[in-house]
């Protein structure tokens, strides 16, 4: 349970709802967090702010706890099973669809790269298909997510 500390809220956004990790795996809930709630940290800083602050959190926050990983600049990404991870996901109630499997590397790589001819027409699929999600959940459990952020479905 996620304690909505007023301050918290205005500075970092809506609080984490249960519905909005009930697909994780492995599944992070604890009791212990250092840090903020990360939801709606999308959009929020660019993504340059994004770098410097994950190598160096301190460049951007001077007192910030936050341990760098500019490890990660140096690490090449390694795509080769991302399809298997998915199927395996989907084995243990994830909902892809065979379409996601099917082009998990293409789409991963437009999330990449911002300037990917393929990002609008990737961004209508990924709301549309987390609006069917979200519209499932909601069937599931009517009060989940009242106030969910992610839920665009007069969109579609
Ligand atoms: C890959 C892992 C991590 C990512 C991507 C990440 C990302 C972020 C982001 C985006 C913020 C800014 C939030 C905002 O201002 O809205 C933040 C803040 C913070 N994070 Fe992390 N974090 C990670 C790991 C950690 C860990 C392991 C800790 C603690 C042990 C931590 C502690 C903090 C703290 C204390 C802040 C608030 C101060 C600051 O802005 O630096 N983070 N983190």
């Amino acid at each position: 349970m996620i304690r909505p500390l007023r301050d918290e809220v205005e500075r970092y956004g809506h609080y984490s709802l249960a519905a909005e990790s009930m697909y994780d795996h492995p599944f992070q809930w604890g009791s212990k967090r250092t840090g903020p709630d990360l939801a709606r940290v999308g959009a929020k800083y660019s993504d340059e702010w994004h770098v410097t602050h994950l190598t160096n959190p301190r460049a951007i926050v001077p007192r910030s706890v936050m341990p760098g990983y500019s490890r990660l600049a140096h690490t090449e990404l390694d795509l080769t099973d991302m399809a298997a991870q998915l199927r395996t996901n989907r084995a243990v109630g994830v909902p892809y669809t065979e379409d996601q499997i099917k082009n998990a590397v293409t789409d991963l790589k437009t999330q990449l790269d911002p300037d990917s001819a393929d990002r609008a027409s990737f961004q209508k699929r990924i709301r549309r298909r987390l609006c069917a999600i979200s519209t499932e959940a909601l069937a599931i459990r009517p009060n989940s997510m009242r106030s969910s952020p992610t839920c665009r479905c007069s969109e579609r």
